[in-house]
């Protein structure tokens, strides 16, 4: 115990970069308990078909250490908004906004816990937020993105409602994450509604995409 409190008093970015050792005492156990029947930790994708993924009600969370941001994380758990302005894996029913909140405590624990779950796809520290005229052209016109993503402009809300909010992306996801996401999906999860852009966009397009996702407030 006294080691682990040495861990996190040197630092966040020390506690993400370790494994196991780092989690909180009891968050894996939260986890079971309360969250693992409707989310897997389990991956890579390609080990995972559709049907594992509709076998869940929520999204895969194997490399929620990699994918978002831990503030926004520990403070999601206590009071989860909805992040899909449709039911997950559905293209037509409304999501009702129903997620489990947890107690400080177990935010906290979990937290830690998901964390330490990170896919080694992810390069840290290469993509900063950056709005440039190339990645507002693929986002709004030469690439359908806006059409499925809900996101902020001029002080309003644009977009299409298919794919989840990208509202507030400068603080939920990392822009590391985001970037090797579009760069190779199919590693992340089974793809079924969000296109592959790997093929569509060569890796500097992806990478102002990416880039331009995480100035979105
Ligand atoms: C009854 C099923 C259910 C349970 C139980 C549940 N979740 Fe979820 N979870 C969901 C759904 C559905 C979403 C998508 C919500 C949205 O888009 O607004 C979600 C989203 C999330 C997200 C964001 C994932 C993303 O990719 O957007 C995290 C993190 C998360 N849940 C963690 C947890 C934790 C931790 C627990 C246990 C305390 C838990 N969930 C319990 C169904 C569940
Ligand atoms: C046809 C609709 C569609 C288009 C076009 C589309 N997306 Fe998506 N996108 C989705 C859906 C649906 C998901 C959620 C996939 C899932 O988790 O099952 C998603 C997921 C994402 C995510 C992860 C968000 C999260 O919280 O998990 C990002 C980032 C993203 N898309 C960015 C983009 C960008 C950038 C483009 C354009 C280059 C784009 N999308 C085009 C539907 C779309």
């Amino acid at each position: 115990m006294k080691l682990l409190a040495v861990t996190v008093s040197v630092g966040a970015a020390l506690l993400v970069m370790t494994t196991a050792t780092s989690y909180a005492a009891g968050g894996d156990a939260v986890f079971k308990k309360s969250c693992a029947s409707c989310h897997y930790t389990d991956g890579p994708a390609k080990e995972k078909t559709i049907a594992d993924q509709l076998a869940k009600k929520g999204p895969e969370l194997w490399y929620a250490g990699s994918k978002f941001q831990k503030a926004w994380l520990a403070a999601w758990l206590q009071d989860p908004k909805p992040i899909r302005a449709l039911k997950y894996n559905s293209l037509t029913d409304k999501n009702k906004g129903d997620h489990p909140k947890s107690s400080a405590a177990d935010a906290a624990a979990l937290t830690d816990y998901l964390m330490g779950l990170t896919s080694p796809e992810v390069k840290a520290g290469v993509i900063k937020p950056a709005t440039t005229p190339q990645a507002k052209q693929i986002f709004n016109k030469k690439m359908p993105c806006s059409g499925c993503h809900s996101f902020p402009s001029g002080g309003e809300v644009h977009g299409g409602l298919s794919g989840p909010s990208l509202v507030g992306a400068a603080k939920r996801l990392n822009p590391d994450w985001t970037y090797a996401y579009l760069a190779n999906i199919k590693h992340f999860k089974p793809v079924r509604d969000m296109p592959d852009f790997a093929s569509v966009l060569n890796p500097k397009e992806l990478e102002a995409v990416a880039a331009y996702v995480a100035t979105f407030e």
